[in-house]
């Protein structure tokens, strides 16, 4: 039985020409906003697949569409043209709330200021996701107290936002990402409000759990968080300019970090 579901999935999967191993994969994407009677045209034709697993980043100048782009892949928004599949899912079509329910149960967001709530407490922000989710308390209180350990923070899980540095805030909202196991981790310039040493920490989390096997989408616009990465993908006015892979020895590891500091 086991082997036959296999057999069916990958019948299926030829047929609409994916593959099952991209978590993402984006065709002739589009959003245009519409401004009063002017129509600006963000994304124009973008396409590519992120297998599972690997680590992105995405970058361009101001204004070449990467915040649009993110919004589309964390199903915040919906393109005006062409697909997006999630996990073989085809997102583009559905209603706010299916898309709600999708985001909660498929995307860890990591943002710039961290968004944490300042009256809760480190584990009560990283539980936060999980209330949506229905999930009895012991449950996502387990999930979450993983998420903060693997993160190494237990010993702060009772302090508020503010009782933490910028660092340990946003290692706060990494966990809060990860705590409900989602396919995708996008971050919006995850370290720019960090100062280097700060960032570089955070980095090194992204890092290890790129070697645990998740799949992680990095915004940004700074050619060193770039480095980390395996591929590149470059935007410039609403078009894909470059994509490739970063060659292995201009990358940098885990192991570059421990010898610099
Ligand atoms: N809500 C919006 N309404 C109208 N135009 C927008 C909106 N958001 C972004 N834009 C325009 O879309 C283009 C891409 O913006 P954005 O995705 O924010 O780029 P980036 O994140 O790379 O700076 C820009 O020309 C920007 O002015
Ligand atoms: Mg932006």
């Amino acid at each position: 039985m086991v082997a036959l579901a296999a057999v069916a999935r990958v019948a299926v999967a030829a047929r609409v020409g994916t593959d099952m191993s991209d978590v993402i994969r984006v065709e002739h994407l589009q959003r245009v906003y519409h401004l009063g009677t002017v129509d600006v045209p963000a994304l124009r034709d973008i396409d590519f697949a992120i297998p599972e697993g690997q680590m992105v980043a995405i970058m361009g100048p101001s204004g070449s569409g990467k915040s649009t782009l993110l919004n589309l892949l964390g199903c915040l928004d919906r393109p005006s043209g062409g697909r997006y599949l999630l996990a073989g899912e085809d997102v583009g079509r559905k209603n706010d709330d299916e898309l709600a329910t999708v985001r909660n149960a498929r995307i860890g967001f990591v943002f710039q200021n961290y968004n944490l709530l300042p009256q809760l407490t480190a584990l009560e922000n990283v539980e936060l996701p999980l209330v949506y989710r229905g999930l009895p308390a012991t449950k996502r209180r387990r999930m979450a107290e993983a998420a903060l350990a693997s993160v190494g923070l237990t010993d702060r899980k009772g302090h508020r936002p503010l009782e933490l540095s910028g660092g340990q805030q946003q290692r706060v909202g990494v966990a809060r990402a990860l705590a409900g196991e989602p396919d995708v981790i996008l971050a919006d310039e995850p370290t720019g409000n960090l100062d280097s040493v700060s960032g570089q920490e955070v980095l090194r989390l992204f890092l290890e759990l790129h070697r645990s096997g998740r799949t992680i989408i990095i915004v940004t616009h700074d050619d060193d968080v770039a480095t980390y990465t395996e591929r590149t993908i470059h935007l410039r006015d609403g078009v894909v300019v470059s994509d490739g892979e970063v060659p292995p020895e201009q990358r940098r590891g885990l192991d570059d970090e421990r010898g610099a500091s």
